[in-house]
């Protein structure tokens, strides 16, 4: 705000110093010249006056008269110079008794123009006025010449006494109107620097509305604008809250219900899949005890089939009990030391292969400095690794599978790798991401010939994630894949591997 009211102070001495220095400056030079040719007038009548006056004198050429006349008007108008010249321009009198000039020749311009014309010439130059003039007896009788200078000196000393004075009093008017602009600016600025400061307490959060009282003017209507658009923001904002809230409001009830159908659904898929299992675990029963009471031929295929149909459904059943278990939050790791690498070789043992029916190799590569004793869930560790390796088995017709531990330990902590890598079909790239999903499968009519859920690699996933790891894959189509399974155990000391 300073910087306006600065401004409207500058400008406005400025202006006023300019008009009235211009104005004074006008009026001194006119008032100056026309007392300049007063003064000229003045001399040319006092020239034409003497020129008169000495005219019987010059007939007579009576010097002493002439010198009388010189010297009154000397005495009585305080000229430079009076001077009587005879017609041949020679001088008779100059006014004073010694009369050092007598009968010197006298040749200025302008007596030389006053000459030859026979005319009156004033003239003014270097401060001093000329006037000189003929005296005639008649019209072509020429008895003398009669030539007056007055210095302007008294005129110029009045002029600067004026200059002075207008100065000084351009300088009082530039003061006065230097107070004029200050009340002028902070009058004009006030209302604004308080529209200004009442937008800076809105910045800063204020949540006052009445405009301040800034006059009927363009500031005025000014602050009648921005309250305008005040309300109008207020408005919008308190729409845009209402918004904001039934929003927030409508997302939590959907995920409320969406969370709640989930449950729903996984407690009655955990349920249902507790409630199958327990028949079929007598179905199966019974099928092996069938298996083993005397049965032809045909009879014993029969038997079989629904034993191994029945295994196979239990899987199945197994999965999904283990999915919805996890999806409603009631899977509970129980941890307890054990050694990894024995654990991995039963997996081996377990899993592989006959090398009679099938050219896959599976092998374990156990590093040296990979940690062995952990503390972790047993179970669940080795049901991620059946389903890798059970995967790896399932998709590579030909070559090896290997499953390769590495670590170390750190801190009590046994960080560790878990690489199951097959030389089989591999995955494309696209549904990398979504294997991990349930019931989802990369290629589904290859799995149609492979069998299986799409429910193995979630639970394996899922899994890894709540022992705090997790499983990564990298594959090439038709080179084969790699699951890892990575994971930091706390270390168990006190188990005794060999
Ligand atoms: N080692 C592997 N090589 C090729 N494809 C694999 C491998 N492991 C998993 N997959 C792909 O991921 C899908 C999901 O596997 P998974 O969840 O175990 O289900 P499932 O074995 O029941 O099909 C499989 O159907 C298969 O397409
Ligand atoms: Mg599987």
């Amino acid at each position: 705000m300073a910087g306006l009211t600065t401004k409207l102070v500058v400008y406005t001495v400025l202006i006023v110093f300019a008009v009235a220095g211009a104005v004074s400056a006008i009026s001194i030079t006119l008032a100056h010249q026309a007392s300049v040719a007063a003064y000229e007038r003045h001399a040319n009548v006092l020239a034409k006056t003497l020129g008169e006056a000495v005219l019987e004198p010059l007939y007579e050429l009576n010097v002493k008269q002439m010198r009388q006349q010189v010297s009154s008007v000397h005495a009585g108008e305080g000229a430079l110079r009076v001077m009587i010249l005879d017609a041949g321009t020679r001088v008779l009198t100059d006014g004073t008794d010694d009369n050092p000039l007598r009968g010197r020749q006298f040749s200025a311009p302008f007596l030389r123009q006053a000459r030859e014309n026979a005319e009156w010439v004033t003239r003014l130059e270097d401060g001093v006025i000329q006037v000189a003039g003929p005296v005639q007896a008649t019209a072509d009788r020429r008895l003398g010449y009669v030539v007056l200078e007055f210095s302007t000196a008294r005129l110029d000393a009045e002029w600067m006494q004026h200059v002075r004075l207008t100065l000084l009093l351009a300088g009082v008017c530039a003061g006065l109107a230097s107070v004029a602009a200050v009340i002028m600016a902070n009058w004009i600025t006030r209302p604004i620097k308080r529209l200004t400061d009442f937008a800076t307490s809105i910045r800063l959060g204020s949540t006052k509305r009445s405009v301040p009282e800034c006059g009927q003017d363009e500031v005025g209507r000014l602050a009648d604008a921005f309250t305008d658009v005040l309300n109008h923001l207020d408005r919008s904002n308190a729409e845009l809250k209402a918004l904001a809230n039934s929003l927030e409001h409508k997302v939590k009830e959907r995920t409320q219900a969406a969370e709640a159908g989930n449950k729903a659904k996984s407690e009655f898929l955990a349920t249902m899949s507790h409630e199958i299992r327990t028949p079929m675990n007598a179905v199966l029963g019974m099928a092996s005890l069938l298996e083993e009471t005397s049965l032809d031929e045909e009879q014993a295929l029969y038997a079989r089939t629904i034993s191994e149909s029945g295994e196979a459904l239990l899987a199945v059943i197994n999965g999904i009990l283990d999915f919805s278990k996890i999806e409603a939050g009631k899977l509970e790791l129980r941890t307890a030391p054990l050694d990894l690498e024995e654990l991995l070789s039963g997996v081996v043992r377990m899993l592989a292969p006959n090398p009679a029916e099938n050219q896959v190799a599976l092998r374990l590569e156990y590093d040296a400095g990979a940690p062995k004793g952990i503390l972790g869930d047993e179970g669940r560790i080795r049901q991620i690794i059946v389903n890798l390796v059970g995967n790896a088995l399932k998709f590579t017709e030909a070559g090896s599978v290997t499953v390769r531990v590495t670590g170390r330990v750190a801190d009590r902590r046994a960080g560790l790798r878990i690489a199951v890598t097959d030389t089989g079909v591999g995955i494309p790239e696209d549904s990398l991401e979504k294997i991990f999903t349930a019931f989802s499968q990369a290629n589904s009519t290859a799995s149609r010939d492979f069998g299986g859920t799409g429910l193995g690699l979630a639970i394996a996933s899922r899994l890894a994630h709540l022992m705090g790891g997790g499983i990564e894959v990298q594959s090439m189509p038709g080179k084969g894949s790699t699951f890892t399974f990575t994971c930091d155990f706390a270390t168990a000391d006190d188990l005794v591997t060999g």
